[in-house]
């Protein structure tokens, strides 16, 4: 049953299209997809969980068998207290490999029942991050082609401070 089941977790501050694209593809090959976010007391992040949430919500609306979630602690602890046996990440250039590759093997070493699947980000994705599309709307300038449409005022008001 659990075998069903996929966890993305992420800091998602905010969700991207990068995030889409490989929550999307998740979605065709798993029964349920848990996209799940850390809540992190250390790192504040520049959008509440709570927005976090909504904003994910919003953009995963038309994905039946995708849901959102959120945890705080270690991710294999939410495994186990879920269930979940898969946690999908997306790799997009090397740069991201070492750092995945440490977080794979700690959470195997943890918890050898979780296996973490890679999938390679999209081309047209490969360069975008949260980073970036928070660094470019702080400067006003046009983030139309990397967050998912629904919530892109949500972004921009946030990072602009014009709704905080
Ligand atoms: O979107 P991000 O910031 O790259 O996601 C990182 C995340 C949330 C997947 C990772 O930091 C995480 O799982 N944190 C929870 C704490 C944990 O389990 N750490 C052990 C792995 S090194």
């Amino acid at each position: 049953m659990s075998h069903n089941v996929c966890v993305y977790p992420g800091s998602f501050d905010p969700v991207t299209k990068g995030h889409m694209d490989i929550i999307t593809r998740a979605a065709k090959l798993f029964p349920e997809v848990v996209v799940a976010v850390l809540i992190n007391p250390a790192k504040a992040g520049s959008f509440t969980v709570e927005k976090r949430l909504n904003m994910l919500r919003k953009a995963c609306a038309h994905l039946e068998n995708v849901r959102v979630d959120h945890f705080d602690g270690l991710l294999v602890d939410y495994m186990h207290k879920t269930g979940a046996k898969v946690v999908v990440r997306g790799l997009r250039a090397v740069s991201d490999f070492e750092n995945e590759f440490q977080m794979a093997q700690v959470n195997h070493q943890m918890a050898p029942d979780v296996e973490t699947l890679f999938m390679m980000t999209s081309p047209e994705c490969a360069y975008l991050s949260s980073s970036v599309v928070r660094e470019i709307a702080r400067f006003d300038g046009d983030i139309s082609d990397f967050v998912p449409p629904c919530i892109l005022e949500d972004v921009k008001n946030t990072l602009t401070g014009n709704n905080q």
